[in-house]
């Protein structure tokens, strides 16, 4: 395989997918506050002077729970130690804890890139078509988003990628674009593949609900140029990149000190450059640049339980979790599972009278059902009588709180959203350790928890100035929101 120029502006254009995406998806958190006339509810007489009654002491379980959730700079900095020994482990062997993956991209955007190319992006349900051009000192996107049907999903792959084609043909026919011109196309896949090329990669199995038949095991670039062909589109599919990898590169277009790419979000994962001497594991060819992005699926560290400061509550959500023993990093520190762990905490204070005064709530004990934006909403509750968050608990969870339940929740919010940013420096810190960048590195990092959680980027930069003292000037922590969608 040649790397040619070339190559990184292919990956870019996935990479505004990405870039494009991070935006949309995220949006599955509405952050949105209460209107003017919401915040007048305020809590009723009744419940305030109930206040005295039963009394049970809710300072010893806030300190209990105070206890079991901080974590040390000591504590971080063994686990720094762990992680970046795990990271070796995973560049020497396949299926080490943290896997390490090639991702085949040796080359970053210089950006000076130049030319129009189409980025597709299947991350679920949505299947975003994106056209991107490079002009001089700017970049132009245009996008159209397609919801993926729960038919094609579950029916014959054929018909799947049948569709992706037509919604590629149909957006050119949208913009003007003749169907025979020849583009460069980079794909998004984000679901688990074994990449053999930056334009090969077999699926090793489905998630988030797809079965589609004839598809699991094959090279998922070659289905998607045949239906290409069936359509009669002469499209070049040139990359296949994992959200993740799209996520560093797209960043460092814009910033080329960049060194690694974060996805802070529904899930965690992780992507760095690293020099091909250090990947034991490789044996395919060296790149002019003697350097390789590898996508580290790093969710799954510390799931051998050595590492992580694991409570009761992270075992519970784990055992119920769809994937027991696996991504317990992740499990600790991304937006799928900060609410669930709050969640559990809640229960167990309500059921010894703790919290709320022991009242249950049928919604509450509904698993999931109390979304990580429901934690940065208590937090960003800054009334004095908390009413944001005591409407909150009635309107949803039917719960008739004190003040005092109400700022309990709020610490215990913080607890949680504290300790997942102090783990998630843990990472970042190994990254930077790892590849030895003191005199400056940049970290992108997109994703719904890290942009929209209030403090939570501050609490990460807390622990990396704990971790890597003077060092961590030398780090800055980019956010991607560069790449806005026109169309
Ligand atoms: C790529 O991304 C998805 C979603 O973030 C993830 O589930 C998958 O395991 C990743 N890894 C590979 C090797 O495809
Ligand atoms: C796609 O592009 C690659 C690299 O530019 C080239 O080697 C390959 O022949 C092209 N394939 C098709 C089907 O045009
Ligand atoms: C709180 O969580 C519930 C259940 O997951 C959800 O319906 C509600 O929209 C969330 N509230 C906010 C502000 O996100
Ligand atoms: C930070 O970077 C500068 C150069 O960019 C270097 O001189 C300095 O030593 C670095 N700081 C530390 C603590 O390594």
């Amino acid at each position: 395989m040649t790397y040619h120029i070339f190559q990184s502006l292919f990956v870019f254009g996935i990479t505004t997918g990405v870039a494009i995406s991070a935006v949309v998806q995220f949006l599955y958190y509405t952050f949105s506050g209460p209107s003017p006339d919401e915040v007048a509810f305020l809590p009723s007489p009744a419940i305030e002077a109930q206040q005295d009654v039963p009394k049970s002491n809710s300072r010893a379980a806030i300190q209990r729970l105070e206890d079991q959730f901080y974590v040390s700079t000591v504590q971080l900095q063994d686990m720094v130690k762990l992680f970046v020994h795990d990271m070796q482990r995973g560049l020497k062997r396949e299926n080490a804890l943290i896997k390490m993956l090639p991702s085949y991209v040796t080359k970053r955007p210089t950006g000076n890139e130049r030319g129009t190319y189409l980025a597709l992006d299947l991350g679920g349900t949505n299947f975003r078509v994106c056209e991107v051009t490079f002009a001089t000192g700017q970049v132009r996107t245009k996008q159209r988003k397609f919801t993926v049907s729960d038919e094609l999903k579950t029916g014959p792959g054929h018909l799947l990628f049948d569709f992706f084609a037509d919604c590629v043909a149909l957006f050119l026919d949208e913009n003007g674009i003749p169907r025979d011109t020849n583009m460069k196309l980079g794909f998004t896949f984000s679901f688990p593949c074994h990449q053999e090329a930056l334009n090969r990669g077999r699926l090793i199995r489905w998630t988030k609900g797809f079965t589609a038949s004839g598809v699991v095991g094959e090279d998922v670039v070659k289905l998607l140029q045949d239906a290409f062909h069936r359509k009669g589109l002469s499209i070049n599919v040139t990359a296949l990149v994992n959200d993740t990898v799209g996520t560093l590169i797209s960043h460092a277009y814009i910033d080329p000190l960049t060194q690694a790419g974060i996805i802070l979000g529904t899930g965690s994962n992780a992507a760095y450059v690293e020099r091909i001497s250090e990947i034991k594991k490789w044996d395919g060819p060296k790149s002019a640049s003697n350097e390789m992005v590898i996508n580290m699926e790093w969710g799954n560290w510390g799931s051998d339980k050595i590492a992580l400061p694991l409570t009761a509550y992270d075992l519970k959500v784990d055992r119920a979790s769809p994937n027991p023993g696996q991504q317990l990093y992740e499990k600790m520190i991304s937006g799928m599972y900060l609410g669930e762990i709050t969640r559990y905490i809640m229960l167990d204070l309500i059921s010894t009278g703790e919290l709320f005064r022991g009242q249950r709530s049928v919604e509450l004990e509904k698993p999931y059902n109390f979304d990580t934006a429901n934690m940065s909403r208590i937090e960003r509750d800054h009334t004095t009588d908390m009413s944001d968050t005591n409407m909150l608990l009635k309107t949803v969870y039917n719960i008739d709180s004190t003040l005092k339940d109400r700022r309990n929740l709020k610490q215990i919010c913080q607890l949680v959203s504290t300790r997942a940013a102090r783990l998630a420096a843990v990472g970042i810190s190994a990254i930077v350790t790892k590849t030895n960048r003191l005199n400056g590195a940049t970290v992108g990092i997109d994703g719904s928890v890290y942009e929209h959680y209030q403090h939570f980027g501050n609490h990460v930069k807390d622990a990396l100035r704990e971790l890597l003292g003077m060092v961590a000037q030398n780090v800055t922590l980019a956010q991607g929101e560069f790449l806005r969608c026109d169309g």
